[in-house]
């Protein structure tokens, strides 16, 4: 790919086509984005008439991320260019913003005021598969929570955007994404993982310390959610495909229900997978006593809709970047993972845990020692 006689037939179609427009998706292994780039920009295919989008992972640490746009600039423009998240193109993930600001009866209490707590969860039942190589080198921080759980966590927590185009919808998640903090002491707000049997699948080191699971304790240090904790948890083989987001509301206080203080919270969950939907817990009285009540749900569940890959290819082409991550949100998000990626000192102890469970149940101990459990 760093050989400039592969680029030769490019070239030629490419001359053959003057008015030809051409789109570069580079789905390649993360090492090879570096010489493919530098490949197209060395046969002047980086012109006004082409544009290049960029599977993740985009960089490995803030250091690689930043050689890597450097070498993409050079040779780009950034209206040019397309970094992905499929996450962001997955529709229960753009119904966040619908949700959030197309209803009044949520956005006044969307804030530390009310909100106890916020959680992520991103559970894979499958392994690595095939991907062993790749993702011995990467962990479930790098692959799942600097970019998709991010990305989620920036669009529960963001201000309402000044338009929906892609510079105040980016703008805003930025910020939130510059906004996130680790409390004191890795070790205490992270929890690593790592199933039995990751050591002996292909291309996995036999004595590799790589994380197959991550639990995170975090806080976005902004106006709206200063001092409510977000917790993040994500892994591989474990009980079921899961994704979803929880937004948990402060209990009421414990006066006029009997069972208040053991009451359900309010809850709003954004369900990404296996079902695409939003759910609103709330309690109703229950016909047990005077002062008895329970929690329902009220449920809305999509309908069927594209996969998250259709919209962004699609965006890509028609040169639309609401849905990709711009280059600011990639650096802050590697800026705090880096922490993580490159700990000294009392960094995250990997904790093995049994295939097809829910993790170490050392990430339930991070969420029970505030007082709460994982929804
Ligand atoms: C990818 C990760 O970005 O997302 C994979 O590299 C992971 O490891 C996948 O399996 C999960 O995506 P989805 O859409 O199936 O939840």
């Amino acid at each position: 790919m760093d050989d400039a006689l592969a680029y030769g037939p490019l070239r030629e179609y490419a001359d053959a086509r003057p008015d030809a427009r051409f789109a570069f998706y580079l789905s390649v292994p993360p090492e090879l984005f570096e010489p493919v780039t530098a490949g197209i920009a060395t046969l002047a295919l980086s012109s006004e008439r082409s544009r290049i989008a960029f599977e993740k992972p985009f960089g490995s640490d803030l250091s690689s991320a930043t050689a890597l746009n450097s070498v993409v600039t050079r040779a780009f423009r950034e209206d040019q260019i397309f970094r992905i998240d499929h996450y962001v193109g997955k529709e229960a993930v753009q119904n966040v913003l619908a949700f959030r600001f197309a209803n009044s009866i949520f956005e006044p209490v969307w804030n530390h005021r009310y909100v106890d707590n916020i959680q992520i969860t991103a559970f894979e039942s499958l392994g690595v598969e095939s991907r062993g190589e790749y993702y011995d080198r990467s962990g479930a921080i790098r692959d799942m929570v600097q970019n998709h759980l991010f990305q989620m966590l920036a669009l529960v927590a963001m201000e309402p955007p000044h338009d929906l185009g892609s510079s105040s919808l980016h703008d805003e998640k930025a910020k939130v994404i510059r906004s996130l903090r680790f409390g004191k002491g890795l070790s205490s707000h992270v929890v690593f993982g790592q199933y039995s049997g990751y050591r002996n699948e292909t291309g996995v080191a036999k004595d590799s310390r790589t994380e197959t699971f991550a639990a995170l304790r975090l806080e976005v240090h902004n106006w709206r959610f200063k001092g409510v904790p977000v917790y993040l948890r994500t892994g591989k083989a474990l009980h079921s495909k899961r994704t979803r987001v929880v937004v948990e509301f402060k209990s009421v206080p414990p006066v006029l229900f009997n069972e208040a203080e053991a009451a359900e919270p309010n809850r709003i969950v954004f369900e990404a997978s296996p079902n695409e939907g939003i759910s609103v817990e709330f309690n109703v009285r229950d016909r047990s006593g005077k002062d008895a009540i329970r929690s329902v749900r009220s449920e809305f569940l999509q309908e069927e809709s594209p996969e998250a890959y259709e919209r962004i290819l699609s965006d890509f082409l028609s040169g639309d970047h609401t849905l990709f991550t711009r280059w600011d949100m990639i650096e802050e998000s590697w800026r705090l993972v880096d922490e993580l990626v490159h700990c000294k000192e009392d960094c995250p102890i990997l904790h093995p845990y049994e295939p097809g469970g829910i993790g170490p149940v050392a990430a339930d101990h991070l969420i029970e020692a505030d007082g709460r459990y994982w929804y």
